[in-house]
């Protein structure tokens, strides 16, 4: 419930903060995606990238030869399953990247010398499955796997270029029309460092040359699956061959076939053998006569551990497995039983004297439907540490049944799993394991375990699974204090108890996966705690509180749980130490809001900081100075200053304009303008100022022309000015030095216009600084200090803002214009503006 409502706030709450965001700090995004962009995220397993951008899979495409025109970024390519018979020089030319090649079950017969010859980066080729009817020649210097096997070539006769593999580890090979081993088909590898062979095809070898084998000398496991019912002889040299090497793993895959009368002993190799330690027999059919002679040769050979997968057994002897008193000792110490079909219908016969396995320390009896454990036997292999009967049909009373005495079972276990069985009774389990003194840990998942009675559980046992059984959330209140290590996974728990520290005081794993578990609540408390599973729960979030309870805690996995991407996962996502985490980050994926479902949680950095408000105002901040700087940068090198200025200039003459609107509707001027200019600027004057504003309509009154000649140059001016609407200046060295003593005293005289009287407009055709002027004009310094002034611009584009300007100032101003005015200056203005930028 707390979750539903949890979920729905943010739904209808996200877009908003998204919306709001956007256009505040978007350049931040950009930058992030950037970042995120760059971030290499490749991974490597194995050999060769997995990456999906460099795999291509064609198989199955029914191809009839080799695709062309594969990008070149190809390193992983499957055409398995098509119908390719051949490769040639130049089909596989544009892969220069090529790191793993699969051509199986294609029907191959060819592979020229030359084939590979563009793609020196091979390190995993399998052509299995195929008809080669020769072992190719291979020129590929990275080579690491090499998989022939199941191919039609008459010989295991490696071609010499097999010398040059010296990084090849892993080779497969295999014929069924090669039945003969000769010492000179391995010798090209003798000189490499081959790790692993995998050999035959489940056919019977017709001749082994002694020394083929040996000669491989830094092999360390071996994959044999080769028949053998006539010729043990060829088992024993082999055998004897992979002894003289490191192999220390040998597995023999059907090793006899099923129909196969054995009279000799095929295993008495086994006596002479030094370095071998584990035998794997896999996929065999092997008789209780066939097994006793088996183990009469491991107890005295090296063998530590010996493994049976997936066997068929089958009492051919009338007391079944009789095994009498040896007088060696054994190296056993690992036995594995896992997969028997039984031939007969009755319960499989032991006789074996327990002295014999004195050493044996792992026990594996699975999947062999046992439903009552031989107790007597098994229970009294006093080394015996680990037991796993899983995947077995027992209860109760199979494992703990009437002939068992409860005395001495399992003297030195510590480990049993009874996982995959039919166990019951948890109380019943509790009690009985009060006879095992040492064990320590108990699997009792994949059962169908219940509860409800009392639990008593022996202080020394500390790791119990009980996952995959159905218990629900009571659970908890049946298990022991001393338990370190519980699994819990699956089995129907919905909340974590709040007192779970002070039930399990020295918990310190806890696997709780597969639960519909919906929080992690905020004030649990485990100090011990090192590892937590809670993946595949129901968890939307995971809060640095909730992690606050486990300040020991060194393993989380949390992974497939339907995370909401907002801000209650803000501190997971940002702030939280991910290299604890397991999973991360493939398993952990957004499921609200909506629109971000199914997003990996890794990538989910677009909103992290609307959740921190903080952060945010230092970064909108940090952008605004940015921002402001930039600006400041833009206006300086584009002359915004200057343009700054003409604004300034414009919006004074506009807002003067409303005001003085009335004195100009009812005084009557002969002139827009009065200019006055020294003689050393006429052409200037006569060339632009002139033209360009009598062709916008204004009236001038220009000092001498329109001066009355005769007249004193003072009375000139009073009449000029007094008939003007504006007096216009034309400053510069020139005038200052020539015209301005006139003004200096007409000002004087007529006190009337004050300096801060609009009607005087100044041009600065050159930089005048008012310090430079002489103090005696005194009139000039106050005007020029106190007066905006506009400036003769060189730039073009500046001087259309210019006459825009001194025009605006000039025109005899109509109070139904002013408004349309403006809109038109500025429509003006702006272009003249832009274009610069
Ligand atoms: C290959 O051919 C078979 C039969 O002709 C057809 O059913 C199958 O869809 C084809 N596969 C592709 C990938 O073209
Ligand atoms: C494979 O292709 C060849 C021709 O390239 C054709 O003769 C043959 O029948 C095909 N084999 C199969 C199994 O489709
Ligand atoms: C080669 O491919 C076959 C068929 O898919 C597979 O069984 C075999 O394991 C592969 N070999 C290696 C070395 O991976
Ligand atoms: C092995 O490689 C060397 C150097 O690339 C080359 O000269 C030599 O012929 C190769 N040997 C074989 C048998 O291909
Ligand atoms: C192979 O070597 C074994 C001893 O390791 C010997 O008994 C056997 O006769 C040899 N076989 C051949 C064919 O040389
Ligand atoms: C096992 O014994 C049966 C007879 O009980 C025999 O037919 C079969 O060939 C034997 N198989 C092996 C692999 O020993
Ligand atoms: C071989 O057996 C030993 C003893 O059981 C075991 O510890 C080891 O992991 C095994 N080695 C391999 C390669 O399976
Ligand atoms: C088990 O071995 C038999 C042969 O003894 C084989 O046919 C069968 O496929 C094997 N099963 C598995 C699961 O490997
Ligand atoms: C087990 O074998 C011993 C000899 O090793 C024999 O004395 C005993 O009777 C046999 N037990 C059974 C139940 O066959
Ligand atoms: C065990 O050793 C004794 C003598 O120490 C000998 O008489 C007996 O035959 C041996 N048994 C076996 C099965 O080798
Ligand atoms: C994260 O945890 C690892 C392993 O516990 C540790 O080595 C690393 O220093 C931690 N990183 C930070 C940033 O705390």
């Amino acid at each position: 419930m707390y979750a539903y409502i949890m979920n729905s706030l943010f739904n209808t709450y996200k877009p908003f903060y998204l919306q709001r965001m956007s256009s505040t700090i978007w350049p931040v995004l950009i930058s992030c995606l950037l970042l995120i962009l760059l971030k290499a995220h490749g991974e490597e397993v194995g050999y060769c990238s997995t990456l999906t951008e460099h795999t291509k899979d064609l198989s199955n495409n029914n191809l009839t030869r080799m695709p062309s025109h594969l990008s070149n970024s190809i390193e992983y390519l499957d055409v398995s399953h098509n119908n390719i018979s051949s490769i040639v020089h130049g089909d596989l030319s544009g892969l220069t990247h090529l790191c793993s090649l699969k051509v199986t079950h294609c029907g191959l017969q060819y592979i020229s010398p030359d084939a590979f010859s563009s793609n020196s980066e091979i390190k995993i080729l399998n052509i299995s499955y195929n008809h080669l009817k020769v072992i190719p020649n291979l020129h590929l210097p990275q080579l690491r796997i090499l998989d022939l096997s199941t191919n039609l070539y008459p010989s295991y006769a490696l071609p010499d270029s097999f010398g040059n593999l010296s990084y090849l580890s892993i080779l497969a090979i295999s014929s069924k029309h090669a039945t003969s081993v000769n010492v000179k088909d391995f010798v090209p590898l003798q000189n490499g460092h081959l790790k692993k062979i995998l050999f035959g095809d489940g056919t019977e070898l017709q001749n082994y040359e002694n020394g083929s084998f040996s000669q491989l000398k830094s092999l360390q496991e071996v994959v044999l699956k080769v028949t053998f019912c006539q010729r043990f002889d060829i088992f024993s040299d082999m055998i004897m061959d992979f002894d003289q090497t490191q192999t220390k793993k040998i597995q023999l895959v059907k090793l006899f076939p099923d129909q196969c009368t054995i009279k000799t002993d095929p295993f008495k190799a086994f006596k002479d053998l030094r370095v071998l330690s584990n035998l794997s027999i896999v996929d065999t059919w092997l008789n209780s006569s066939v097994m006793v002679k088996l183990f009469k040769n491991v107890w005295k050979s090296s063998f530590e551990e010996t493994e049976f997968l997936n066997i068929t057994y089958n009492e051919d002897t009338p007391y079944g497995f009789w095994l009498p008193k040896q007088n060696h000792t054994t190296n056993l110490r690992s036995f594995v039983l896992d997969g028997v079909n039984h031939r007969q219908y009755h319960y499989p016969t032991f006789n074996v004297s327990m002295e014999l396995v004195n050493k044996l320390t792992y026990l594996k009896f699975s999947g062999t439907g046992m439903n009552i454990l031989p107790c007597n036997l098994i229970s009294a292999i006093k080394s015996l540490q680990v037991l796993d009967l899983s995947n077995n049909l027992l209860e109760e009373s199979g494992f703990w049944w009437i002939g068992c005495s409860s005395h001495k079972v399992f003297p030195a276990l510590r480990k049993l799993s009874l996982s995959h069985n039919r166990f019951k009774d948890l109380a019943e389990i509790a009690k009985n394991v009060n006879n095992m003194k040492f064990l320590e840990s108990l699997d009792l998942s994949f059962n169908s375990i219940t509860t409800g009675k009392p639990c008593f559980w022996p202080p020394h046992l500390i790791e119990l699974s009980l996952s995959h059984n159905n218990l629900g959330n009571n659970v908890f209140h049946y298990l022991s204090p001393y338990f370190q290590k519980i699994d819990l996974s699956k089995t129907g728990i919905s909340v974590i108890p709040l007192n779970i520290m002070s039930l399990f005081p020295r918990l310190t794993y806890l696997y709780l996966s597969f639960n519909s578990i919906q929080v992690i609540p905020a004030d649990l408390r485990a100090p011990m705690l090192v590892s937590l599973h809670i993946d595949q729960n129901a968890i939307t979030f995971i809060s640095q509180k909730s992690m606050e309870g486990f300040p020991k805690l060194r393993t989380l996995k949390a992974g497939h749980n339907p995370f909401s991407c907002d801000c209650d996962s803000f501190w997971f996502m940002t702030v939280y130490n991910k290299s604890l985490l397991s999973d991360w980050p493939q398993d952990y994926s957004c499921s609200t809001p909506p629109s971000f479902s199914g997003r990996r949680l890794e990538t989910y950095e677009r909103g992290w900081l609307s959740c921190q408000p903080g952060l945010q105002a230092a970064v909108v901040l940090s952008v605004l100075s940015v921002v402001g700087v930039a600006l400041a940068i833009i206006v300086y090198a584009c002359d915004g200053i200057w343009y700054t200025k003409m604004l300034w200039v414009w919006i004074r003459v506009k807002r003067r304009g409303y005001k003085r609107a009335d004195r100009l509707l009812n005084a009557t001027f002969r002139y827009h303008a009065f200019i006055s200019y020294s003689q050393h600027d006429s052409t200037w004057v006569g060339s632009q100022l002139v033209p360009e504003l009598e062709r916008s309509g204004l009236s001038l009154c220009v000092h001498e022309r329109d001066f009355e000649p005769g007249k004193w140059i003072v009375d000139n001016i009073i009449h000029c000015v007094e008939d003007s609407y504006k007096s216009l200046f034309i400053l510069s060295k020139h005038f200052v030095q020539s015209e301005w003593c006139n003004y200096e005293l007409f000002f004087a005289q007529h006190r009337a216009i004050s300096v801060n009287d609009d009607s005087l407009v100044f041009v600065l055709l050159e930089p005048i600084p008012a310090d430079s002027l002489p103090k005696k004009f005194l009139k000039l310094r106050t005007l020029l200090r106190r007066k905006t002034y506009l400036e003769w611009p060189a730039d073009e584009r500046k001087q259309r803002v210019f006459w825009c300007n001194l025009k605006a100032i000039l025109q005899t101003v109509d109070q139904s214009k002013i408004l349309k005015d403006v809109a038109t200056d500025i429509a003006e203005m702006c272009p003249l503006v832009s274009v610069k930028e």
